[in-house]
């Protein structure tokens, strides 16, 4: 059967469509037939209220209440953890202890390794696992990295700069060199398009030029629309809530892009091991 793929998302700008990313790209891969668990990995749990979980302090077991299983060496049944959502993708849920639980962790044996230890035993359930990252570099993020095979970088057009990828690519070269050899840069997904502005061709240039043979722009944009914004406070995905919106399609094409890239890298391992002969 097909491997799990697991996939961060993550820029250290807060505001740019990650959450948005993690919910559409998760219910737009279910409605591909595949298993999705998306995971929240901001102490803000503004994905876990985005999917209609709006009391999240009392929420009994969250990614935290996991980390804090690893930290003390106890068995840590992430099963106990997933909240079900009506649109057929699961969610591990946030709140606001993750904040403490990231300084716990800073003293923690292998504590770069506690999310992908908490993940583990859910892999063989879901074809993806989707982690939704806190817009910090911090030890969450790193671990949310670890567990990665690949990291979506979302970026608001008018704001994407070869400099400001700088930092996430540091790390994210880092932790690929130290924890995670397996970590790839799926690429640059622009959201929050605004028809009117065009990406100027020289940030393109800039970008391939400074960073080419590690990043890429997908070539789903995701447009603004206002719908999108109106979608949070309804515990629905922007699938549910206006199906027709230009969003909702952008998203749709970019599940495929995913999944072609995905059965692409697929096919490529299967033929560098002589699988295909
Ligand atoms: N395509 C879009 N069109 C309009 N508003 C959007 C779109 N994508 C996200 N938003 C809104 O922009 C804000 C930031 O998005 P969010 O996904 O929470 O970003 P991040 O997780 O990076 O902080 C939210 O209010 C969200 O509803
Ligand atoms: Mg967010």
């Amino acid at each position: 059967m097909s491997k799990c793929n697991v996939i961060a998302i993550a820029n250290q700008k807060g505001g740019v469509g990650k959450t948005t990313t993690a919910f559409s790209l998760g219910v737009a891969l279910a409605n591909n037939n595949k298993r999705v668990l998306v995971v929240d990995a901001d102490p803000q749990a503004n994905l876990t209220t985005y999917m209609g979980f709006y009391d999240e302090d009392n929420i009994p077991i969250t990614l935290s209440t996991l980390i804090e299983r690893y930290i003390d060496g106890e068995d840590i049944k992430p099963e106990e953890s997933i909240l079900h959502h009506k649109e057929h993708i699961d969610l591990i849920p946030s709140n606001l202890n993750l904040s403490m639980t990231e300084n716990n962790l800073s003293n923690a044996m292998n504590r770069e390794y506690a999310i992908k230890s908490c993940l583990e035993d859910l892999r063989s359930q879901y074809d993806y696992i989707i982690i939704d990252c806190m817009p910090t570099l911090n030890m969450i993020t790193t671990n949310a990295l670890a567990t990665a095979n690949q990291v979506i970088v979302p970026v608001q057009s008018q704001y994407l700069s070869a400099k400001g990828m700088g930092n996430l690519l540091t790390i994210i070269g880092k932790v690929k060199r130290q924890v995670n050899k397996d970590l790839k840069v799926g690429g640059i997904l622009l959201t929050l398009v605004d028809k009117r502005t065009k990406l100027p061709s020289t940030i393109r240039e800039e970008l391939e030029a400074n960073y080419g043979n590690i990043v890429k722009l997908y070539d789903t944009q995701i447009p603004f629309a206002i719908k999108t914004a109106e979608s949070t406070s309804k515990g629905k995905s922007i699938f549910a809530y206006d199906k027709t919106s230009k969003v909702a399609e952008a998203y749709s094409s970019f599940a495929k892009e995913v999944l072609r890239e995905d059965e692409r890298e697929r096919r490529k391992n299967a033929l560098s091991k002589g699988y295909d002969r």
